[in-house]
């Protein structure tokens, strides 16, 4: 299938490498325009040029305000609307109870709690002025579901993800704003070389054992690759999902059912 996206525009934060790339990348190739949204302006720009006419790098902080504000605007003013929107720009950390940092803790929250809280307001007012409606994908995680030891900040930050997007997607629904959520499991890339790297600190496992473990136990026989996420990711963009409202799906080849 092709084309199911023609004539929409998507603000994508996070999206210079990884998932929110492989989301930019696919939207494009279904006939969206999209913005490329990061704190890497440099690799923001150099994803853009790799997907070509349909995507434009815009320089975004989710931690900052301005930032948000200008960013939303560049957007609008590049692509005239934003029909969609993915909040996927996050930061993994991880430490034991006792060794948790409160500047730690303020960072992560920052960015993937208020940033996904803030950003998703500031392009739910331009949909709501606009009229028309729109979608709202906000990237959770299995870490959301169930507290893990060494996890506990980024745990309750994609448990607080699922969340705001049952509580927004209640709120907005009566302005034809789907807010739903995605919830992967655990997906191969730069995200969970540093992941491995704090496993290998803490539980003095060798670089690449921590990986090796997690994509053996994955009940389809292998880790995520970020192309996995893109059906979901497109399909909740679409018509197709006007139905649907406050919900987190899991895509992670069976990992959590709920
Ligand atoms: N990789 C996984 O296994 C996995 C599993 C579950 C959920 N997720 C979630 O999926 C999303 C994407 O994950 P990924 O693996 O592609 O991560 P990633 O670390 O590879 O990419 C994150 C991107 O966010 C950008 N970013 C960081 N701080 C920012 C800020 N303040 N403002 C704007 N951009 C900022 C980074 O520059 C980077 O391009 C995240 O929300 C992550 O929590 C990932």
């Amino acid at each position: 299938m092709s084309g199911r996206l023609e004539g929409k525009t998507a603000l994508i934060t996070g999206a210079a490498r990884g998932i929110g790339f492989a989301f930019a990348r696919a939207y494009a190739a279904e006939g969206a325009r999209v913005a490329i949204a990061d704190i890497d302006r440099d690799r923001a720009r150099a994803a853009a040029a790799e997907i070509g006419d349909n995507a434009i790098a815009v320089e975004m902080d989710v931690t900052r305000q301005e930032s948000i504000d200008r960013a939303v605007s560049e957007t609008v003013e590049r692509l005239g609307r934003i029909d969609i929107l993915i909040n996927n720009a996050a930061l993994f950390t991880a430490a034991p109870i006792v060794e948790i940092g409160r500047g730690d803790y303020e960072r992560v929250f920052s960015i993937n709690v208020a940033g996904v809280l803030f950003t998703m307001q500031a392009v739910a007012r331009h949909m709501i002025a606009r009229g028309g409606g729109g979608k709202i994908i906000n990237m959770a995680s299995q870490a959301g579901r169930r507290g893990e030891p060494l996890v506990a900040v980024y745990c309750a930050t994609k448990a607080a993800v699922i969340s705001l997007t049952q509580s927004a997607g209640l709120d907005l629904i009566g302005h034809g704003i789907n807010v739903n959520a995605i919830a992967p499991g655990v997906v191969d890339g730069e995200h969970w070389d540093g992941v491995d790297a704090f496993f290998a600190k803490y539980e003095n496992k060798a670089p690449g054992q921590k990986k090796r473990e997690v994509g053996e136990a994955v009940p389809f026989g292998r880790m995520g690759r970020a192309d996995d996420l893109t059906g979901m990711a497109i399909f909740l963009a679409t018509p197709d999902a006007d139905y649907i409202v406050a919900q987190t799906y899991n895509v992670d080849g069976g990992n959590w059912m709920s």
